[in-house]
């Protein structure tokens, strides 16, 4: 973990102090990492921070989503697959980045991308010479330590943390944009989500999400069974506005909408 992202983590017990290293270094590969607030400590293992203190159960969907072998096939064979099962076609992946990417705009700091799962759009981020620093988070360890291999491979540098969300373990104004793709219809509380969101980006960064639609024909107990939580446009776009993000923007794409919204510029 670069110390550029060491930096902006705060410590997700107390949501006080930053979290720093027993020395200064330039990257942490291994060792703790403590909050001068609280004395809590987190460990770091090949660059990844462990910032997961307490966790309910997951559902069904996130309980795969943390099995090895689904992660290991996640990008060539369960992503693909779970598209068709839910859309019926399978989107085409550089589509989809492109997407995301002209709608997260000239990000002016490190940007999130949050649910990260094994780091597939972190690793193009990385890549791109407008993105100043990537850093990924995810809760499940499974799809961070195949991002790890993932991204030695590729040989380009993303920092990953495994962390829960609704709660963000990074300091106020500290990111230049957020990217969440296809993962918040798995966080149950979105409301709590966006307030994060709002807090830990800059003026002018830019949330981006992408999220599968609610299915009139599943009932309700069907998603919750799944651990889903899907919403529709309207519930998404009141609690991003409460939450304080403003130009709100949607591409449609059903099954899946796609949203923009951004912190206020001073
Ligand atoms: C369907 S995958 C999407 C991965 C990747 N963003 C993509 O577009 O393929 C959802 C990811 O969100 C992660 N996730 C689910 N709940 C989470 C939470 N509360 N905090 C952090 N990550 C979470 C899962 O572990 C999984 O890797």
């Amino acid at each position: 973990m670069r110390r550029v992202i060491l930096a902006i983590l705060r410590c997700p017990k107390c949501r006080r102090g930053g979290l720093l290293p027993e020395s200064d270094v330039a990257e942490l590969a291994f060792g703790p990492i403590r909050c001068p607030e609280c004395h809590a400590s987190f460990p770091v293992g090949e660059g990844v921070a462990d910032l997961v203190t307490e966790r309910g159960v997951p559902g069904t969907l996130q309980r795969g989503l943390e099995q090895p072998l689904v992660a290991r096939s996640y990008e060539r064979y369960v992503r693909p697959a779970l598209q068709v099962a839910i859309s019926r076609r399978r989107f085409d992946r550089d589509s989809e980045y492109l997407i995301y990417r002209s709608l997260l705009g000239k990000p002016d700091g490190p940007v999130l991308d949050l649910g990260c799962g094994t780091g597939l759009f972190a690793r193009r981020l990385a890549r791109d010479p407008e993105v100043p620093a990537v850093v990924g988070m995810d809760v499940s360890k499974a799809m961070l330590e195949e991002g790890v291999a993932q991204a030695r491979e590729a040989g380009v540098m993303v920092d990953l943390v495994r962390a829960d969300a609704p709660y963000l373990p990074f300091m106020d104004h500290s990111l230049g944009g957020v990217l969440h793709s296809m993962s918040l219809h798995l966080i149950s509380d979105a409301t709590r989500l966006f307030i994060e969101v709002g807090r830990a980006l800059r003026p002018g960064g830019r949330y981006v999400a992408s999220t599968y639609l609610p299915r009139p024909y599943l009932a309700d107990w069907v998603h919750r069974r799944a651990g889903l939580h899907p919403r529709g446009e309207d519930e998404i776009r009141s609690a991003i506005a409460s939450a304080g993000l403003v130009n709100f923007q949607r591409i449609l794409l059903p099954p899946f909408l796609v949203v923009k919204a951004e912190k206020a510029a001073r």
